[in-house]
């Protein structure tokens, strides 16, 4: 039987299990990024794993995410990662020069390699025909450390892209597509594998659009095969010696199929608060825009910001919009300076800011109270954008553009003809914002740079035999990373500051939950489906760890931050009987015995509701290896464990 795309690349990566759906697997991994956000304590958690030097092929630090300078904190932080960078054998990718997952494509991304990232929009990396997931910080650590990295083998749905698409509609709308077909859920357990004659209408830059917003579907990730277009975007990067060609056997089998036709895709638009709620742009109708931002690493290539530039071309943004635009790499920014392209942004009234996350982080750029703000990025969760009650919807950069010149959401195929845009044939390739590692030898010499904002690294001691605490939060469904650890800028600049974010951990759900986990010492969180989906990161593991939380139920868990829990050493439990979840409330005492055993045994837990005198049933959903690392008390104590020391 033959292998589809992500089964070759998978295969050819196998160091343990085997490929069977739903049973672990561990994949060599060859390339590793992170982000500032994450990596300061990717690097710490590296560093605490005693290994001198990475083990990888590539491993590069980006910085792209605290990139306001309003206090030490972000500078710090960026100076210990360029520091380790350097010193473990890592590429430093500096503040300026982009957003990690669009530099990664331009720069390192080689089809065929696994690649991981402390970053979930990782699987940008499937644009180029990588197997890129995103994942937390210590498992991106372990992976630079030479280790495997573990995911439980995924379902294979193949997304057959037929035609192509109309003029005014773009990648964009067709994840969207995606997204409103397949719902925020619909990609759990499964790698997109797209194919069909539709593909090879779609250049790199677009396929990194699609697969970049796999993510939001909760994928493990999403892939392209390579092909001529690949092979023409690594020409253009200089990088055509690292193209391969990769597809799929004709006789391969698919778990699931879907079909796209690309030219019956209109401009979509995902309203508040959730990327799956998807509609037509004409359907939802001219509501008044406060703002427009352009950017993010779902739409920043040099195609996205052309086709900008040349609907703004002589034109003036309407008055009452603040339009913001930020390239997504300085390459892309280079170029549009040397084509011209620039001036037309500037011309029409548009804020450039630098290449980097940006507004999609919330450093800066809130909208208004109440505001409603259009955005070409893949998130638009509540509270993201820093303003608490912000309407945000996530469209392509044609309906950006459009309705930052009108005012309203606007759909562009209102607009008449689509102006055509000339693409550079070849450009000038400049490295000089990577900083490439120091030798072996000089390494030693290197001191690691620590300012007072990187705090020590939370670890949990090993599992007990009895937990016995009290409910401190009841949430409902599809709570997100940003519920549990919220961004923005007066919280990012602390991600290597632990016991200072602790203030902020669900603080959007709950303002006390902090203060009551600080009088209980312990505690327990109940939760509804999709627990912990949105980012990787690991702090929304960590933080809750510092605060004392033991264990947490839920009906379902979001992929990598179940795995953050288990890295962290929280046990994570789902309930046998999904009604059981009404039966408790907030501050419940819940008390579960012999819990290593059943941990050990992947035996289900029989939990006592002690304040309703009632009993329900969870189970711990782990392999063999994360019963192994819960028990040793995380990820850290489990490494240090294996590796004797
Ligand atoms: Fe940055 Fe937003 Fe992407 S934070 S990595 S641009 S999802």
């Amino acid at each position: 039987m033959g292998l589809t795309l992500a089964q070759k690349i998978i295969k050819s990566h196998l160091v343990s299990g085997t490929m069977a759906v739903g049973s672990e697997i561990g994949l060599k991994i060859d390339q590793t990024l992170t982000q500032d956000a994450t990596g300061t304590m990717a690097y710490i958690e590296f560093e605490a794993m005693g290994v001198p030097r990475v083990r990888t092929e590539r491993s590069v630090a980006y910085v792209d995410h605290n990139t306001l300078q309003t206090g030490f904190e972000n500078a710090d932080d960026h100076r210990f990662i360029q520091s380790a960078a350097k010193k473990h054998g890592i590429y430093y990718s500096r503040p300026g020069n982009g957003i990690c997952h669009q530099v990664h494509l331009e720069r390192f991304g080689i089809p065929g390699k696994t690649l991981i990232g402390s970053d979930s929009h990782t699987p940008t990396g499937g644009g180029i025909g990588m197997l890129a997931i995103g994942a937390g910080g210590l498992d991106v650590a372990v992976a630079m450390g030479g280790g495997p990295y573990y995911i439980t083998m995924p379902k294979i749905l193949r997304v057959v892209l037929s035609g192509s698409l109309s003029p005014w509609v773009s990648a964009k709308d067709v994840i969207l597509e995606v997204l409103r077909r397949l719902s925020v859920k619909g990609g759990v357990g499964k790698i997109l594998e797209y194919a069909g004659n539709g593909v090879k209408t779609l250049t790199v830059p677009e396929r990194a659009t699609i697969t970049n917003m796999g993510a939001e579907l909760g994928a493990t990730t999403s892939v392209f095969p390579s092909d001529e277009a690949t092979l023409d975007f690594l020409k253009a990067q200089g990088r055509e010696q690292d193209w391969t060609e990769l597809h799929p056997d004709p006789d391969a089998v698919y778990d699931e199929t879907i079909e796209i036709d690309l030219s019956s895709i209109e401009p979509l638009a995902a309203c508040p608060h959730s990327p799956d709620s998807v509609k037509p742009v004409r359907e939802i109708g001219p509501i008044t825009v406060d703002q427009v931002c352009i950017g993010s690493c779902t739409n920043s290539s040099l195609r996205d910001m052309m086709r900008v530039a040349s609907i703004l071309k002589g034109k003036t943004i309407n008055p009452n919009v603040s339009l913001s635009i930020a390239p997504g790499s300085r390459q892309v920014y280079g170029m549009l300076a040397e084509n011209g392209a620039l001036a037309d942004l500037i011309g029409a009234g548009a804020r450039i800011l630098e290449c980097a996350c940006g507004p999609c982080i919330g450093m800066g750029q809130s909208p208004k109270s109440a505001g409603i703000s259009l955005r070409t990025f893949n998130r638009n969760f509540l509270g993201r954008s820093g303003t608490a009650d912000a309407q945000i919807y996530l469209v392509g950069p044609e309906t950006a553009a459009a309705s930052a010149l009108s005012g309203v959401l606007t759909d562009p195929r209102t607009l008449g003809e689509e102006p055509a845009i000339n693409f550079p044939d070849c450009f000038e390739i400049n490295d000089n914002m990577i900083i490439p590692p120091a030798s072996e030898e000089e390494a030693k010499d290197i001191p690691i740079l620590r300012g007072p904002n990187i705090k020590e690294l939370p670890v949990a001691g090993p599992l007990s035999e009895t937990i016995k605490a009290k409910t401190l939060l009841k949430v409902g469904d599809n709570i997100t990373t940003d519920h549990i650890m919220p961004a923005g800028s007066k919280i990012l600049p602390y991600r290597s500051n632990i016991p200072y974010l602790s203030q902020f951990c669900f603080a959007v759900c709950d303002k006390s939950f902090a203060q009551r986990c600080r009088e209980n010492g312990s505690g327990i969180i109940v939760g509804g489906s999709n627990y912990g989906q949105g980012s990787s990161r690991e702090h929304a593991a960590l933080v809750p760890l510092y605060l004392g939380v033991k264990a947490v139920i839920v009906k379902s868990f979001a992929r990598i931050h179940c795995a953050n829990l288990v890295n962290a050493g929280i046990l994570p439990l789902v309930f046998e009987k999904e009604k059981d979840y009404d039966t408790i409330d907030q501050m419940d005492e819940l008390e579960l015995n012999d819990v290593r055993g059943a941990v050990q045994d992947g035996r289900t837990i029989t939990i006592c509701n002690r304040t309703k005198g009632t009993f329900f049933q969870a189970k711990p959903v782990l392999s063999e290896r994360q019963r192994r690392i819960v028990l040793a008390g995380g990820l850290l104590n489990d490494t240090r464990e294996q590796n004797g020391r």
